[in-house]
């Protein structure tokens, strides 16, 4: 394990995509994981695994206290888990689904955070993955850009109560997961143009397998810590600037 290898770390939404991913390649590198899902996760070697709906706020307190039973430092938190919802327009989105996007997405990870600090648990680093949908506001992204631009700021005002500690909220560019099934396989691309930047990506290297694009975040952790408290970073930004000065012309 290298010196910059957290050596422990929460991860939530770790049963699949990304979450899976970060949490096989932090195992592999011998760190104790903790993670929390509805469906647990399939990693053998996971410290510890709760299943938790997380848009069931009450059930979220009484699992981390569970989870993280003598646990008193965390190097590393990933607020992970999200939902996509559906591609559409604004006037078409029912307001269940709109609530139910910003309360696993955004409002989860304040009851979450708050919990971290009130066991009192060391904090190295926190990073909540977002996306470029949080700022680009394309057609069609409705519940899903509302509920990541929140997680945004929800990272910002967070910043206060942990200082000291990097906060981020972090887009990770594309990677092949569940989520790009519907992206590519279901959403309506014609209408809903941006899709078709998307669709052409896949099976490219712009969207990695989970586990590659896991490493890359993990990676990125260090030049993370050196961007203000509370940020919102796009990794293609740090990885490939003229790339994501073409992604934000294209938008
Ligand atoms: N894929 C991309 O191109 C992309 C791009 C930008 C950002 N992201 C972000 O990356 C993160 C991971 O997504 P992914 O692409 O890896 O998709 P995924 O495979 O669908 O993973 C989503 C994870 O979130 C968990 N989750 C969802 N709702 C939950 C709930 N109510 N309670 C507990 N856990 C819940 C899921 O676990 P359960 O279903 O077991 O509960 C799953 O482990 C998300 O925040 C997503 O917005 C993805």
């Amino acid at each position: 394990m290298s010196a910059n290898t957290p050596q422990s770390a929460l991860i939530t939404g770790n049963s699949s995509g990304l979450g899976l991913g970060f949490t096989e390649v932090l195992a592999t590198a011998g760190a104790r994981v903790y993670g929390m899902s509805r469906r647990g996760c399939p990693e053998p070697r996971i410290a510890g695994d709760e299943r938790v709906d997380l848009g069931e706020f009450d059930t979220i307190a009484p699992a981390m206290d569970r989870l993280l039973e003598g646990v008193t430092r965390l190097d590393l938190v990933i607020l992970n888990a999200g939902l996509l919802g559906h591609i559409q327009r604004m006037p078409d989105a029912p307001m269940e689904e709109l609530r139910l996007l910003m309360d696993v997405n955004t409002f989860a990870n304040k009851v979450i955070l708050d919990r971290l600090l009130a066991r009192e648990i060391e904090v190295g680093q926190i990073v909540a993955i977002s996306s470029g949908a949080a700022v680009f506001g394309n057609a069609g992204w409705s519940g899903y850009s509302l509920s990541k631009a929140a997680l945004n700021m929800l990272m910002q005002l967070y910043s206060h109560e942990f200082p000291g500690v990097p906060v981020h909220s972090l887009a990770p560019g594309l990677i092949d997961t569940a989520m790009q099934d519907y992206l590519c396989e279901e959403a309506d691309s014609e209408t809903f143009t941006a899709l078709q930047r998307i669709k052409a990506a896949r099976g490219t290297r712009t969207m990695p397998d989970p586990q590659t694009a896991a490493q890359d975040v993990l990676d990125i952790l260090p030049r993370l810590r050196e961007q203000p408290s509370g940020s919102f970073v796009d990794i293609r930004a740090l990885n490939d600037p003229e790339e994501y000065a073409r992604l934000t012309g294209r938008r």
